[in-house]
């Protein structure tokens, strides 16, 4: 049987980053959920298209991950018909052998409500927005308030908001180094089997 982590969380909390070392860890198979969005969003033109035609060299584009391609996945990611065309590819991901982790916004809630361990990673705002800043090379003051922008959107769309699933494991990154974030995934995943 696949043993499936599901890894949600706002922007720049650190999800991906754990989600990237969990799974080598692991040896398990790694999906930053994100990037599919991202993906639609940058293709532009009808986004249910472009999330019904979105193949593999679509989330291999080298400018998915800027400030803009996240506002533009956050308002396409609120459309249900693009977040349904998005839907069987997900899931069929998770059950990959021997597991795998997938991060974003709905796993532990709408992808993936069985997965044998979720976590829902959290960070202040000040934190993730100097994160961000020093990764994209930006202002920090802007960034804060892209963030913000982007995180009330998701949290607040009809259709799989933002939320940490009832049986989630939240993770506050706030005032942990990656190496302490990590080794924490690490062990909740040793002790739910993995
Ligand atoms: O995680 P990342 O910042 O790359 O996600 C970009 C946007 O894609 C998010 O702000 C959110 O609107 C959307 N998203 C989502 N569901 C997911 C993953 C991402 O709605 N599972």
């Amino acid at each position: 049987m696949p043993f499936t982590i599901a890894i949600d969380g706002p922007a720049a909390s650190g999800k991906g980053t754990i989600a990237r070392a969990l799974a080598q860890a692991l040896g398990f198979q790694h999906l930053d959920t994100g990037l599919l969005y991202r993906a639609v969003g940058a293709l532009g033109g009808d986004p249910v298209a472009a999330a019904r035609g979105l193949a593999p060299g679509d989330l291999a584009r080298d400018d998915l991950r800027t400030a803009e391609a996240g506002q533009a996945a956050s308002r396409v990611a609120a459309i249900p018909e693009v977040r349904a065309a998005l839907v069987d590819f997900q899931r069929r991901f998770a059950r990959a052998e021997p597991g795998a982790v997938l991060d974003g916004r709905d796993i532990g809630t709408v992808i993936c409500p069985e997965a044998e361990l979720k976590l829902y990673v959290t960070a202040s705002d000040d934190v993730r927005a100097r994160r961000r800043a020093l990764e994209l090379q930006a202002d920090e003051t802007t960034i804060l308030a892209e963030l913000r922008e982007r995180d009330a959107r998701d949290a607040a769309r009809d259709v799989a908001p933002m939320r940490p699933a009832e049986d989630a494991l939240l993770l506050d990154t706030s005032d942990m180094s990656i190496e302490q974030a990590v080794a924490r995934a690490i062990a909740a995943a040793r002790r739910a089997g993995a």
